[in-house]
């Protein structure tokens, strides 16, 4: 059976869209704040990859969310772009209207807490009061949009004869789509298989509808309880880029679009994404957030492909079938091992970056990079695929209010660590000369000499970025002030100048996150 959406016209009953929630749910996680344009630069990067729907934020959240849901939608053509509300906010619906009014094609996604644990403790209100903001949240929602989507918060812990009732009543009240979220990670498959088939047999209208699954991934479930819900009769999945989001984050979209591909014997589903984008988009959203993925995350983790004992080689080698069950090129891996040294020109430079996914960078952005490739390779014998997405994430960290400029060290067992530090700060740049009980300590004084701040250091990690004494330094930074967190991360062959630029990185990051205010609960 097919369904006629506002958006989409008649979709097949085989058709999962792809709805992805990067820019606000996995953006709502601590460290993970994204300015305006990086926010653009990730949706556009989503539309080319081939979502159906972008959630582009929480516009009532602040005028910065406000703005950045505004330009997606003004600017971003091919997915449905979407904004957040709460069902009984009082502006909530309002601003969500007002924000996505530039989009080709919009949606509002309004929820509310149906569970007893969030209407009693949270909302602090009767179930009644819920079922009447439904109605009246969803009509408002279809002042401005023929798309409206409604979730049950908390919607997997919800007593299943209360959430047939929101769930009718959203219908009725003109929802298009409706999302059952398991808000905290506590649902198993069968929990979301049973709710979804007592959905479609329960509720008059549900077969009508869009239904859609957002799993969180507390109990490491949430690609599992998705694609159970897809069997289950959803046709909308929502899910992030690397799975980030709120706690141990969504389900990953390049698992559950992989796993729908490679799994077509039993999932004969189809959707729109170009799999061969996702290590893309997974390293585009590493470098905005300064978050690696893990070296063992399935699809894009550094070792999702790589075959370390003899028994598997010698397989790989007879068939590749005996231990790959889908090709690393089908999901953006290259097989080109091409390495960089410092005689390589500037045209293998762009080759070698358009193959590791920044085939997107403007001119001067290149140029930038290529500059400081050549003084790696100075320094380096080899520069490895690892340290030109080391330089380049470090290079496009750069463009924020206060940009590293160059900084000398001394010190040692003998005498006391002295950092000469230049940081350019709006535009203007200023030097300090100062000591410290360490080298570390001797530069993050001459950083907080130069951008006074309240910030405390809660993490200081260092990494190697490839073997060899020569390799650069990956290092990550964690600051906090009143309560908010933020991590930044920074490059080079010098752990002190990687360890100072992920401190500035960080420092960047809560400058945004100082704009933004959290809406309450619910204010009705
Ligand atoms: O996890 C959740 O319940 C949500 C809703 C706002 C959809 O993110
Ligand atoms: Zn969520």
């Amino acid at each position: 059976m097919s369904i006629d959406h506002p958006s989409f016209g008649r979709i097949d009953s085989n058709r999962v869209i792809i709805f992805d929630t990067t820019l606000r749910d996995g953006e709502q996680s601590p460290g993970f704040s994204m300015n305006i344009t990086e926010k653009l630069r990730m949706a556009h990067a989503l539309a080319e990859l081939g979502v159906d729907v972008i959630e582009a934020g929480f516009p009532v959240a602040s005028p910065g969310d406000f703005d950045s849901v505004k330009q997606i939608a003004e600017q971003v053509r091919g997915p449905v772009i979407c904004g957040l509300a709460r069902t009984g906010g009082r502006e909530d619906i309002q601003r969500a209207g007002e924000a996505i009014r530039g989009a080709e094609r919009s949606r509002i996604h309004n929820f509310i807490s149906t569970s007893p644990l969030h209407m009693k403790y949270k909302l602090r209100m009767e179930p009644e009061t819920v079922l009447d903001l439904i109605t009246r949240g969803n009509q408002a929602a279809r002042q401005f949009t023929d798309d409206v989507e409604w979730s049950a918060e908390d919607g997997s812990r919800t007593e299943p004869d209360f959430l047939c009732r929101c769930v009718e009543a959203a219908i009725k009240a003109g929802a298009t789509t409706i999302n059952i979220p398991d808000t905290v990670g506590y649902a198993t498959p069968e929990d979301m298989v049973r709710i979804f088939r007592m959905l479609l047999e329960r509720v008059p209208g549900a077969d009508g509808v869009i239904l859609s699954a957002h799993n969180h991934n507390d109990l490491g479930l949430a690609v599992a309880n998705t694609v159970a819900s897809v069997q289950a009769g959803v046709r909308q999945i929502e899910c992030t880029i690397n799975g980030i989001g709120e706690r141990a984050g969504n389900a990953a979209l390049e698992e559950i679009v992989m796993a729908l591909r490679t799994r077509q014997d039993v999932m004969p589903f189809s959707n729109n994404i170009r799999t061969t984008d996702l290590l893309k988009l997974s390293r585009m959203l590493a470098t905005i957030t300064g978050f690696d993925v893990q070296p063992n995350k399935a699809i894009v983790g550094r070792n999702a492909f790589a075959h370390e004992s003899g028994i598997h080689q010698d397989g790989m080698l007879k068939n590749a079938q005996t231990y790959e069950i889908m090709t690393p090129e089908s999901v953006g891996w290259t097989k080109s091992s091409l390495v960089l040294g410092k005689h390589s020109g500037r045209a293998a430079f762009r080759d070698k970056l358009a193959a590791l996914g920044y085939g997107d960078l403007g001119e001067n952005q290149v140029q930038d990079a290529f500059v400081r490739f050549k003084h790696l390779a100075d320094h380096k014998k080899v520069v490895y695929d690892e340290d030109l997405v080391a330089l380049v994430d470090d290079e496009q960290r750069d463009h924020a209010r206060i940009r590293f400029i160059g900084l000398d060290i001394s010190g040692g067992s003998r005498r006391p660590s002295r950092a000469e530090l230049e940081l350019e700060i709006d535009g203007e740049t200023r030097s300090a000369d100062v000591t410290g009980t360490g080298p570390v300590d001797a530069a993050f004084n001459a950083v907080r000499s130069l951008f006074p701040h309240e910030a405390t250091l809660v993490l200081f990690s260092v990494g190697a970025v490839t073997e060899g004494t020569d390799a650069q330094a990956r290092t990550t930074v964690r600051l906090e002030e009143n309560g908010k967190m933020v991590d930044g991360q920074g490059a080079d062959t010098d752990t002190i100048v990687s360890a100072v630029r992920a401190y500035v990185h960080a420092l960047n990051k809560l400058l945004v996150k100082r704009a933004r205010t959290e809406p309450e609960a619910l204010t009705a």
